[in-house]
């Protein structure tokens, strides 16, 4: 199927322009793998198709460093790229034919040029366009999303949402403004960062703490970021509810999103929460649009399905479909010996554990559910995909009977499945074991060899790669031990430094 590159007017060409001069940084994104769109999807009664042998369909997908990293780890998929500029899309050919990739297919054509001739798709990805372009492709991504997706298909749009997007307006206010006259991109950047160096730390009224932290995050992004995300001339963010009527516009039906819980529901306070559930009752998206306006939430990566499957959607026992899902533990479970000073309240048991893991603080509600999360804590990683199942087996083999704790450890599970900590999946997902002699993934090996910077792994997380590490990759065919890469090497390097960078490639789980 050939798709006609087809242009919507001025902005359309200038879009095209704007991203062959300064290509977007193109990474993979752990949110959008549709083994956790699937997860989540099948936590709320649906039954998305299985990643394995799926067709997936990305909007806007750059240079593929979304879309390619899936193709690879999912050969019986199918997949295809739709992107505007020739590029970025050149650049992603370029590593399919390395790869020797034949599922995937990347075109250079705009999103409003697809039509339902082009089939349907189980997954629809369109990270970071839809605040970015003007209101007929947001329209056409929504059709897009209608007209090729399969029955039991999901699609994914992220967006900048609001109230959040008001807070920090002013400094992309404060950057157009300053760099109005500079045709140049690049340099735009560039008199842009000088400007929020110079602006670190002045502002002095109710929201500089907002407008600081925002200078500061900002000042060490990579350029394209700045440029395309903050500098361009379309950036609408929008509310949830509208972002909702918009897609029901399009007939579709608003199922999640990928970070279903809100993150960490311990930030939401009992006060939040009585007042939200009065509001809005068993109203989904009132709901999620009151704790937006409480929390001031900026960016949302929403799931879509088809109307005609919305009346599936079961929200009322999520806690019962855990035992078919996978979980991937991504930062460290650690056991506190006593309740940290600053706990606003004490929840659950009096005598269970407080657990910590990145900025969220949980506590299990009963002895069996301390038990479940001490096994976490002992035996997960980021490594591997675990389930209920082993935490069930491992009760079991103590003497526990699995009636008895089943509830208890499912509770515990849920409870760590709405912080940050552990990502939900609907496959098991597994890194490869490394060797003595260590081999780098083909994928890693292809993006040094390109000299990209960044690649990404068995579970699609994004994996920065340093120029050294790039040089190392190409060298990581099974055939040499630390010492022996150290002297291939040369230029200083030794077994220590060596064995340091194969930690770092190691801990990105891009070896075998
Ligand atoms: C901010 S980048 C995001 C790229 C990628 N999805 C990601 O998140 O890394 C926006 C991308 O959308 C593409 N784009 C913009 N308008 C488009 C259109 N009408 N049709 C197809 N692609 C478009 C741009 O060329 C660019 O690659």
């Amino acid at each position: 199927m050939n798709i006609p590159l087809q242009h919507t007017g001025a902005d359309a060409r200038t879009e095209e322009q704007a991203y062959d001069d300064v290509p977007y940084q193109s990474n993979a994104f752990g949110q959008s793998q549709p083994a956790r769109l699937a997860g989540v999807a099948r936590l709320f009664g649906l039954n998305p198709p299985a990643i394995e042998n799926a067709r997936v369909l990305e909007l806007g997908c750059a240079s593929g460093g979304n879309l390619i990293p899936l193709a690879h780890h999912f050969p019986q998929a199918r997949f295809v790229g739709v992107d505007l500029s020739g590029r970025q899309i050149a650049e992603g050919r370029r590593l399919i034919a390395k790869l020797g990739l034949d599922n995937i297919e990347m075109r250079h054509a705009g999103i409003e040029s697809l039509t339902p001739a082009d089939g349907t798709f189980d997954y629809i990805i369109c990270h970071g366009i839809y605040s970015w372009v003007p209101a007929p492709v947001r329209d056409a991504i929504l059709r897009v999303c209608d007209e090729n997706l399969a029955d039991d298909g999901v699609a994914f749009v992220s967006y900048n949402a609001l109230p959040g997007w008001h807070f920090v307006q002013p400094v992309r206010d404060m950057m157009l403004y300053w760099t109005a006259d500079i045709a140049d991109p690049r340099e735009k950047v560039k008199a842009a960062l000088a400007l929020l160096d110079g602006m670190k730390g002045i502002a002095e009224n109710v929201t500089s703490g907002i407008l600081n932290r925002e200078l500061d995050s900002l000042s060490s992004a990579e350029v394209s970021y700045i440029l395309h995300d903050h500098l361009e001339q379309t950036n609408t963010p929008c509310y949830l509810k509208d972002f909702v009527a918009h897609a029901q516009r399009h007939g579709l039906a608003y199922l999640s999103d990928v970070a279903f819980a809100g993150g960490n529901p311990i930030n939401i306070t009992p006060l939040m929460t009585a007042h939200v559930q009065q509001r809005a009752g068993t109203d989904v998206v009132r709901a999620e649009q009151y704790l937006d306006f409480l929390r001031g939430r900026r960016f949302r990566e929403s799931l879509l399905v088809k109307e005609s499957r919305a009346a599936c959607i079961d929200r009322s026992q999520p806690l019962a479909r855990l035992d078919k899902l996978h979980f991937r533990l991504v930062s460290k479970l650690m056991k506190d010996a006593a309740p940290p000073a600053d706990m606003r309240a004490t929840w659950w048991h009096d005598n269970t554990a407080i657990y910590r893991t990145g900025a969220s603080v949980l506590k299990a509600r009963s002895a069996s559910g301390q038990m479940a999360l001490d096994w976490v804590a002992a035996n997960a990683t980021d490594a591997a995909t675990f389930s209920l199942q082993d935490i069930l087996d491992h009760a079991a083999a103590s003497g526990a009977p699995d009636t008895e704790i089943r509830q208890d450890i499912t509770e515990a599970l849920w409870d760590l499945l709405c912080t940050p900590a552990l990502c939900l999946y609907a496959c098991e997902l597994r890194a490869p074991a490394p060797s003595e002699k260590p081999v780098a993934t083909a994928l890693a090996r292809a993006s040094a060899a390109l000299d990209h910077t960044h690649t990404s792994n068995a579970f699609h997380d994004n994996v920065r790669l340093a120029a050294g590490h790039r040089r190392l990759l190409g060298m990581l065919d099974g055939h040499r031990d630390a010492t022996e890469l150290a002297l291939a090497m040369g230029e200083g390097a030794t077994a220590e430094s060596v064995a340091a960078d194969l930690k770092v490639l190691q801990d990105a789980r891009i070896l075998c």
